[in-house]
């Protein structure tokens, strides 16, 4: 099942360098691209995932002005915070990099002065409500107000918490402004550049048209519904504030690009970025330039409240961009997730109800979390999460179908054969069908892995492992020991050869235990390989990029035959039981 050479970009949203992130975020939009990542990486493929922090915009600017820091000082702090999740967690990214540097507004002057060559922008007034208290415009989440659709309160000035509709400011009820409390608004005329998404109506009801059966329902339903339902209006894409990217164009010094313009550039900006710190400064063209490689698959794994971005606007771009002599690929897939909930509700920052991905990360294993997180993949609907459901998953499924297989087969082997694995016997009926059985998984969950249905899949390898357990209640070689030691020795050599294949399967889920697994069964080589980080300047200063040497991982996606005779190394237990007071 070999996939060599087969380019995937896995661009991951870019998080607001405004707090600490919180595990809806996470089971949302980032661990599900680090675990199909992971298993493309095990098929051969060449992977290149790609992200950073997102350092623009009103909730950057909003975050900076409540701590009484400069932006710059915010955007530090959360993106080193969002690089130590990431390095606890396991989440491998072969550049994780941030939108305040020389290279993205490069990339991004680049693509906006292109778009103004090739007529999709125009300049035009709009009507914005100004503060005269505080003498500004108020851009997007400076203004609040009564969502227009749903009524919701504390709706923002450029998207709804609650229904999760995108307007215009001018379409709140009752707005106030976030900088002074004024309620008493004007609407003030202003001139900003407009990207002319009528124009990409058609184009992009083409795209969406053919080979997209791949695309979950959700996703599509609503793109075509969005495109369909009348031309799309142009998008004003600068702003009246001082911190962002500049304008590349005389007159425009006192204006900035607007956020969700610049921050989707970024998948190709940090993939050009990669390129350039590995040494092969056109190597990203593998991946992005649809003249050197059509084949290569971009996939956007963001959550839902992102789908506009990423399935009109940002293909819009792109395809406005590729009408010239440079011609960029498009997404291949959006795998949008939905939401986690507590309490019924979403999860929200600004209103105090969430569970911080960085404070749990301290108190539990991430296996755990990747885990549960995995096994309650919101990938079709929202899913409440609850602490009891966390630990019984942990204990009644984790630890109880895998962990205790795992510690149970590998310490009885380490004790009762001399800390090697034992040579079989010739393998019966009830052994083929078992070994029978596992191996099937390299299709099944592979299959699994590569439509994305991450939740179907942590059920098939579960359903899997679960066959070992019976397995060995049938064969129960703990016994046989006394009176025909090489029916228990095949058994466990049975037993071990369907953990090393499970081992394999589990690993994008649960890359830390499954390596303990690898080691403990006494190979010298690793599934995985090393993260690190590195401290890049340019001409706007130094950053922190995470990056992901893949290295002589093997990872290998396939049934090889475990060796008789191999040492293994001492069993340590793989999983800690959560007692009811633990959490
Ligand atoms: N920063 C945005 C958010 O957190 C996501 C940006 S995704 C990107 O909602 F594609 F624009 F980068
Ligand atoms: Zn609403």
């Amino acid at each position: 099942m070999s996939k060599s050479a087969q380019k995937i970009l896995v661009g991951v949203a870019w998080p607001y360098a405004n707090g600490e992130k919180h595990i809806g975020q996470i089971a949302g939009a980032y661990l599900p691209p680090d675990i199909f990542a992971r298993y493309q990486r095990m098929v051969g493929a060449d992977v290149l995932m790609v992200s950073g922090s997102d350092t623009h915009g009103t909730p950057v600017t909003l975050q900076a002005e409540k701590e009484g820091v400069p932006p710059a000082t915010v955007i530090e702090k959360y993106h080193l915070l969002f690089v130590e999740g990431c390095l606890k967690m396991g989440i491998t990214f072969d550049c994780y990099t941030h939108t305040d540097t020389q290279n993205h507004w490069d990339v991004t002057h680049k693509m906006f002065l292109r778009h103004l060559e090739y007529k999709y922008l125009y300049t035009d007034t709009q009507r914005q409500l100004f503060d005269a208290q505080a003498g500004r415009f108020l851009a997007d989440r400076y203004v609040e107000g009564t969502c227009p659709f749903c009524g919701y309160e504390d709706a923002r000035g450029d998207q709804c918490d609650n229904c999760g509709r995108l307007y215009d400011a001018l379409e709140l009820k009752n707005p106030r402004s976030k900088l002074t409390g004024n309620t008493d608004l004007e609407i003030r005329e202003t001139e900003h550049f407009f990207m002319d998404m009528a124009k990409m109506n058609q184009p992009l009801l083409d795209w969406i048209g053919h080979g997209k059966e791949h695309w979950r329902p959700n996703v599509l339903n609503f793109t075509r519904g969005q495109l369909e339902l009348r031309e799309l209006r142009g998008r004003p894409i600068t702003r009246d504030i001082e911190w962002g990217i500049t304008v590349p164009v005389a007159g425009y010094e006192n204006k900035r690009i607007y956020v969700w313009y610049d921050a989707v550039i970024g998948y190709l900006s940090a993939a050009i970025e990669w390129a350039k710190i590995s040494g092969n400064d056109e190597a990203w063209r593998e991946w992005w330039d649809a003249d050197v490689n059509p084949n290569a698959q971009i996939y956007n794994f963001i959550g839902k409240d992102n789908i506009p971005f990423h399935t009109i606007i940002w293909p819009g771009m792109l395809q406005a961009y590729s009408v010239g002599d440079e011609h960029l690929n498009l997404p291949y897939d959006v795998p949008a997730n939905e939401y986690l909930t507590i309490g019924g509700e979403q999860f929200s920052t600004s209103r105090g109800r969430v569970i911080g991905w960085n404070t749990v990360l301290a108190e539990y294993q991430p296996d755990a979390w990747r885990y549960v997180l995995t096994a309650l993949a919101p990938e079709t609907s929202d899913v409440e999460f609850t602490w009891d459901d966390f630990r019984e998953r942990i204990n009644s499924e984790l630890v109880a179908n895998w962990g205790n297989l795992v510690n149970r087969v590998m310490g009885f082997a380490y004790k009762r054969f001399d800390g090697a694995i034992p040579t079989p016997g010739p393998l019966d009926d009830v052994d083929q069908t078992l070994l029978n059985d596992i191996r099937s998984g390299f299709e099944s969950v592979g299959a699994l892995y590569e439509a994305v249905k991450l939740k179907n899949t942590l059920a098939e390898v579960r359903r899997l492992s679960q066959r070992v357990n019976q397995y060995l209640n049938d064969k129960a070689p703990w016994h046989s020991i006394k009176e025909d030691p090489a029916a228990a020795a095949t058994s466990i050599y049975v037993a071990l050869q369907a953990i090393d294949w499970l081992k394999l399967m589990w690993a994008p889920i649960l890359p830390h235990s499954s390596e303990q697994i690898h080691q403990m069964m006494g190979y010298d080589s690793t599934l995985f390989g090393r993260q690190y980080t590195e401290t890049v300047a340019d001409a706007r200063g130094a950053h922190v990029v995470l990056r992901y040497d893949h290295n002589d991982a093997i990872g290998a996606w396939e049934a090889e035959t475990l060796p008789a005779g191999q040492a293994l190394r001492e069993p340590s237990a793989l999983f800690i039981k959560l007692e009811e007071e633990a959490v």
